[in-house]
């Protein structure tokens, strides 16, 4: 029986990966459980799956939770950032499922890594601000970085067997739905609201990434997400719209063959992959129907209507500290999107703006990287006053 700790699991991923471990009630057991505030959900889940340590990001949270469940002795409640940690580096858990999304993520995955853990991957904003740094942690400890994302997950499974062949891949090909706004002219975006843009029209998520599949920060972030991940250069690493979300992106090697991941519309699905690997169970899940499909098709991306994505793609190029200031600015701004501070077509705006500002530190530390995710979360802030 493998033993899980999720971080972030009040979260849309933290509760499917729930779903999953209920399923397979037999293979998985939960160990720890952490999130930021959210004390009735925690509560639920503890009642449901006894883990022996939870924590709260939130100190008053984490209070709150420890009196709502002192009728349970086996599962010790802490607080703020040694609490996240504690539960990312429990001794009792072989792997550790990051579902938390944000630059928050990043202490606790590199902490759950050193202390030898397999790590069921999502937060790509972790990578993004830190790829090289996680890749060097997962090689000094000998772990294994399964992706869940959709379109990672896909380029995973299409590499398997042929995982150290980067000279024969010809290039990685990502797909995007393109996001509820795909067919919407330009100049309605200036006026779109956050409702309109939270609508994805295939995936159900959390509200960051689904401002960011709106926008297509998110498909950005992939890319400079799969060039780590992969160990790819930039030059080939491709988007490709398929409004469908069927094929979730595909490998296209040096011969002209090309490898395609497909499958219905359902993270269980990966994170139960990501669990299991190098196993497949069976998942109570819809299954992929081709004849109620029946047509797939494929559209380039719009770089014009969508800037987000040449943000992303500059970040990517110049490297060293840029992809953390677009990441971190870019929570910052989808959050003051949201509380309806900002316009839609604002996001970009400002990230631009903050991303001008930045020096940028060519082979950042950790030091280096926490201190510029701070400075461009304040930067973008101090925009947004304005
Ligand atoms: N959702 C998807 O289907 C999907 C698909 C592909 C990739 N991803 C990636 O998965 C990650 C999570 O996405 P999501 O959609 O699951 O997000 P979400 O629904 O917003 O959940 C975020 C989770 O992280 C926790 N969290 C946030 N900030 C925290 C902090 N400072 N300290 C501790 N916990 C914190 C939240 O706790 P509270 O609930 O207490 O706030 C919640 O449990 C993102 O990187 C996203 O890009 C998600």
């Amino acid at each position: 029986m493998k033993h899980i700790a999720i971080l972030g699991s009040t979260g849309s991923i933290g509760k499917n990966t729930l779903s999953v471990v209920g399923t397979h009630a037999d293979e998985f057991k939960i160990v720890g459980l952490a999130a930021n505030r959210d004390v009735d959900t925690l509560e639920q889940q503890i009642r449901q799956y006894r883990p022996a340590l939870v924590a709260l990001n939130e100190p008053t949270a984490a209070s709150q939770l420890r009196e709502r469940i002192r009728d349970i002795n086996c599962t010790h409640v802490l607080a703020g950032t040694e609490g996240l940690q504690a539960v990312a580096t429990m001794p009792q858990a072989s792997q550790v499922l990051d579902g938390m999304g944000g630059s928050a993520g990043l202490l606790p995955t590199l902490a759950a890594i050193n202390a030898g853990k397999d790590i069921a991957f999502v937060n790509k904003e972790v990578m993004v601000m830190a790829g090289p740094l996680v890749n060097a942690a997962v090689q000094a400890n000998g772990v294994n970085l399964i992706p869940i994302d959709g379109e990672m997950s896909a380029i995973f499974q299409c590499l398997e067997g042929a995982r150290d062949q980067q000279a024969d891949i010809h290039r990685l090909l990502i797909t995007a739905s393109g996001g509820p706004f795909r067919t919407t002219p330009k100049e309605t975006l200036y006026s779109v609201t956050p409702q309109q843009a939270l609508r994805h029209p295939n995936w159900k998520m959390g509200q960051k990434i689904t401002i960011d599949s709106a926008t297509m920060m998110n498909k950005g972030l992939e890319v400079i997400e799969a060039k780590w991940l992969f160990d790819i250069e930039l030059s080939k690493i491709d988007i490709v719209v398929h409004p469908e979300s069927i094929v979730h992106s595909m490998v296209e090697w040096t011969d002209g063959s090309t490898l395609a991941q497909l499958g219905p519309t359902d993270m269980r699905i990966m994170i139960q992959y990501a669990l299991t690997y190098p196993r497949r169970l069976s998942i109570p899940v819809p299954r992929l129907d081709l004849m109620e499909a029946r047509t797939l098709h494929f559209e380039p991306v719009d770089f014009e209507k969508f800037p987000c994505l040449s943000l992303a793609y500059t970040a990517a190029e110049v490297g060293g500290t840029l992809p953390v200031v677009l990441s971190s600015a870019d929570e910052v701004v989808v959050e003051a999107f949201l509380d309806t501070c900002i316009g839609f077509m604002d996001i970009p705006a400002i990230l631009e703006r903050v991303m001008d500002a930045h020096e940028v530190i060519t082979d950042p530390t950790l030091p280096d990287i926490l201190e510029v995710d701070r400075w461009a979360k304040a930067t973008a802030h101090s925009i947004i006053k304005k």
